[in-house]
Parts: C-alpha cells; structure tokens; sequence
C-alpha cells in the first residue's frame, strides 16, 4: 500500500510518501519539510495568518517534488492523507482542500488524519512497535501521556494544566533574548551553565495522577532573572541549566506516575514512546531512558526528523487507517481542535463496532 500524506497544521509545510509491503514493513519514498521558521522568527512565534498564506504558496511544490522523489505517480497511490486538525485552522484548511483536490481527480481514496495520532503511530512506522505502548508526546502544542491501545484506540492518562512542554521553553527563551524556536537554543545554553544555581520550582510532583504544569516554573524563571537583571552571558547559561533540569525532574516524576498508572489499567507496556519537537533534547531523551529501564520497558524514539511534524508520519498513519478500511468522505471537515481520546467513540460510530482494534 502507498500513500501521500500532507502535513500543514502547524509552521511545517510537508510531503511525503509511504509504502508498507506485504510483510508490513515501512519504507518512507520521499518525505519533504520545507520550515517556515525563517518567516515567523521575527514575532518570537507561530503568526497563524502568514503560516496559511506560506502554506498556500509552498505546498503545490512541496507535493510535486515528494512524488518526484519518490518516483511515483498518483496512479500508484492507495490514498491520499492529509492532517485534518488539529491545529491551527487556516493551514489546516489549505492542507485538507489540497488533498480533497486530489482524491477527487485522481478518484483515489481520502483519509483525514488527527495530527497527534500521526505523531502517536509513529512508532510503528519506525520501529514497528505492538500494542500496547505508553506515548509521551512532547511539543510545542503538547504534553500528553497517552495509552495506545490500538489504531484510533487511545486514552489519554495525563496533559499539561496550561502552557505545553515545548511553549515553556520557547517562553524561556523568549525571555532570555534567545531566539526562536527556544528549545534549542536553551538546550545550547544549557551546557555550558550551572544547573543547581537557581532553586526553582517543580510543579505537581509527587501527585499520583500524571499531570503537568509549567506555568508556575516560567514564573519561578522571570522572577529570578528579574532580580538579578541585567544578565550577564553566564546568567542565561544557568538559568536555562537550571530551567531544563527542573523540566527534567518534572518528566521524571510525571512520567512515573503516567507509568505506574498505565501498568495497573493495561498491564505492561510494550514500550515507552516518545514523540514531538522536545524529544529533540538530550537531557530529557536520557531520562526517559532511565525511565524506561526502570519500568521495564524500552524507549522508543524515532529519528528526530520523524519526531517533529512531518508528511511519512501522517501517511504512514494513512495507512494505518486504510489498511483497517477506514476513509473519509469530501464532506469531512478542518477541526482547529480535536481530542486525541475523543477517536476511540469516532471510530465505534466509523465501524458501528466496538470491537476493531
Ligand atoms: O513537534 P514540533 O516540531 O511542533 C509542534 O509543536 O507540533 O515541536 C516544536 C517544539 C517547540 O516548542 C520547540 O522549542 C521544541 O519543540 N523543541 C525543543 C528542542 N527542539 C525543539 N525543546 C527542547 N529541546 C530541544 N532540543
Ligand atoms: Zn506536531
């Protein structure tokens, strides 16, 4: 089976083409990612109405040229892909018409594809990992704990209270003077700081739930660099150690309880599985290993061009979905917002069935 996938919910205009063979192995033909970093640089953030127009301009190419790569023809595809939310909607929009275009010329199926259960199968497309895992999915617009059970079968054990993972080291950054995106450049920082020069806070440790919560760390973080202002090149580089190593022991301890809770409702996990933009960071990719180890599982994380947003990731997740006979009509719509857990009752009304998994 091969299918496109589009991907244009976020700052990430991309393409792809995947193949699964009949053994079910997983070979990515072409995946293309042109960046919009570049375009939103100067407002310290994602501005959604120049994302949409830059989506508008690129994707006709973007499209053509991961075709190209992967030298097929639309008459080769078993469907088209495109995330269909959430996120934000004007992209969302140009990415699922663009599809619907295709699907309806080339007469090719059409699926819409929830962007964070792209980001959740992921592990299958790279690894090919068995239900069920436990998913730690960590972006800019994310942090999730995340049972996956099975294809559109998911629970979500624990999210973030306010500000995503990713956001409060992009607002960590932002402070500082430091550019955007901000992960990685506090992690840069972080190397070359004193992790234990500032006492700050870790919220919602020790709770048995596994919930997050960042806001009252930035608070912690500008309250610091307030009182010691004007900073010097060594403040930055401590406060973002000291900011990043409470962003760890936060996972840490979060994470536990989200495995701890994970075990007793379904049993043990094939694997603790991380995706989105901050599992880029090093310092949070080797706990998570640590924690893994001491459930008893192993980590899995994909290659970091497959952890941000990308194209193999919502055809692959196409795939999926066609392979269990799953598509959508030209009616389906864009959805700014749209629940990863909310699939599960999706996919009961989909089948008329509870018991596909
Ligand atoms: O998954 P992603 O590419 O986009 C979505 O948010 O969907 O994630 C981007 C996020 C940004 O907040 C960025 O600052 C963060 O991932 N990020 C990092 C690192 N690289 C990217 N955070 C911490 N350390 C990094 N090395
Ligand atoms: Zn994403």
């Amino acid at each position: 089976m091969i299918v496109l996938g589009i991907e244009t919910t976020c700052d990430e205009t991309a393409a792809a083409v995947v193949e699964r063979g009949p053994d079910g192995t997983a070979r990515i033909l072409s995946n293309i990612v042109l960046s919009q970093v570049s375009e939103h640089a100067a407002f310290g953030g994602v501005v959604p109405e120049i994302a949409a127009r830059a989506h508008v301009e690129a994707l006709d190419l973007i499209i053509a040229k991961a075709m190209t790569e992967a030298g097929k023809t639309y008459d080769d595809l078993d469907g088209i892909a495109a995330a269909g939310g959430p996120g934000l909607i004007g992209g969302v929009i140009v990415g699922l018409t663009t599809a619907k275009a295709i699907a309806l010329v080339t007469g090719k199926p059409l699926v819409a594809i929830n962007h964070l259960e792209a980001h959740a199968l992921t592990a299958r497309l790279t690894d090919n990992t068995q239900f069920p895992y436990c998913l730690f999915l960590a972006s800019g617009g994310h942090t999730q704990v995340v049972a996956v059970r099975g294809v559109g079968d998911y629970v979500r054990i624990g999210t973030t209270q306010d500000d995503a993972i990713g956001e409060a080291f992009d607002k960590t950054a932002k402070l500082l003077g430091l550019g955007y995106p901000g992960g990685p450049q506090v992690e840069q920082e972080a190397l070359r700081g004193n992790a234990s020069r500032f006492a700050l806070p870790r919220p919602m440790q020790h709770r048995k739930d596994a919930d997050f919560s960042f806001s009252g760390l930035k608070t912690a973080l500008r309250l610091e660099a307030e009182r010691i202002a004007p900073l010097t090149d060594q403040d930055v580089s401590d406060l973002c150690a000291s900011f990043q190593q409470a962003v760890v022991d936060v996972v840490f301890d979060r994470l536990r309880a989200g495995l701890r809770l994970f075990r007793a409702q379904y049993g043990a996990p094939t694997a603790l599985v991380v995706a989105g933009g901050v599992a880029a960071n090093q310092a949070i990719r080797k706990v998570l290993h640590r924690l893994a180890i001491e459930a008893g599982t192993v980590l899995v994380a994909p290659p970091l061009d497959l952890c941000t947003d990308n194209g193999a990731m919502i055809a692959w997740a196409g795939i999926e979905k066609l392979s269990l006979g799953v598509s959508d009509t030209m009616a389906v719509a864009p959805r700014a917002r749209w629940p990863l857990d909310q699939l599960a009752a999706d996919r009961g009304a989909l089948l008329g069935t509870a018991a596909y998994k």
